[in-house]
């Protein structure tokens, strides 16, 4: 069994650190999530787009161009001042959170994208992140999620650690091995998807000097947007 523990601090304490030194592994908007925003964001004058984990900022780049009003939560303050000074939005749009209590009214957003985060959450708070993410969008609107495959590098690479759970190998980007979720197959996380519709379920493969392989999810919060 790999030595290396479940918590979620491992995993924010590795960003934190990543984003204090400098690193940027994903210095895009990534382009499947350009593309799937693209097909299915309908932005309309007035709604409003969020990003939980939106690391170095390079997808809120793009938010910003299709939404009027973007915010932002992260878990590392390295990150929040990166993407801060980058993107230059309006006081309080971009905010720590503890990584699973989003600090936003329900039913807030129109639009929710959650890009490469799932991996890192505690297996045991997936529910209660989900749970919150369906409270702060509003009826009908749209999430973009990812979830990681285990046929991602950081899970064939690493060491299963138990179902869906992998210790990933220390590489010259992370300098530490963190637990990460990643699956075969959509049925493993669907249950966490309850209370949506799904609109488009797909694949994110992105090659980087390693893959990144995600299953790509667009769903609609149930009922009907407000009029
Ligand atoms: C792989 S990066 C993705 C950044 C951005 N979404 C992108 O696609 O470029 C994962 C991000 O999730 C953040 N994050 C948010 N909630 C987290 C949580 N509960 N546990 C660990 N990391 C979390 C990390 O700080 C990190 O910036």
């Amino acid at each position: 069994m790999a030595n290396v523990g479940t918590s979620l601090p491992e995993a924010r304490a590795m960003w934190e650190r990543n984003y204090a030194r400098g690193d940027n592994v994903l210095a895009w908007p990534c382009e499947d999530l350009v593309m799937a925003l693209g097909r299915y964001a309908r932005p309309s004058p007035g709604s409003r787009a969020l990003e939980i984990g939106f690391g170095a900022g390079n997808n809120l780049r793009h938010l910003v161009r299709l939404f009027r009003e973007v915010h932002g939560c992260e878990v590392s303050p390295s990150a929040l001042s990166r993407a801060q000074s980058a993107l230059d939005l309006p006081a309080g749009r971009l905010q720590l959170f503890d990584g699973y209590a989003l600090p936003y009214p329900d039913e807030s957003f129109d639009c929710i994208v959650c890009w490469h985060v799932t991996e890192y959450l505690e297996p045991d708070r997936m529910e209660e992140f989900f749970t919150g993410v369906l409270r702060v969008l509003k009826p009908g609107g749209r999430l973009f999620c990812t979830f990681v495959t285990s046929l991602d590098n950081r899970a064939a690479d690493g060491e299963p650690l138990g179902p869906n759970r992998y210790a990933t190998a220390a590489t010259n980007t992370t300098q530490a091995r963190v637990p990460i979720n990643a699956y075969d197959h959509p049925d493993q996380f669907r249950h966490l998807l309850k209370g949506y519709q799904m609109v488009c379920e797909g694949r994110s493969y992105i090659d980087v000097g390693r893959a990144l392989d995600c299953f790509l999810v667009v769903a609609d919060r149930e009922g009907a947007p407000p009029v």
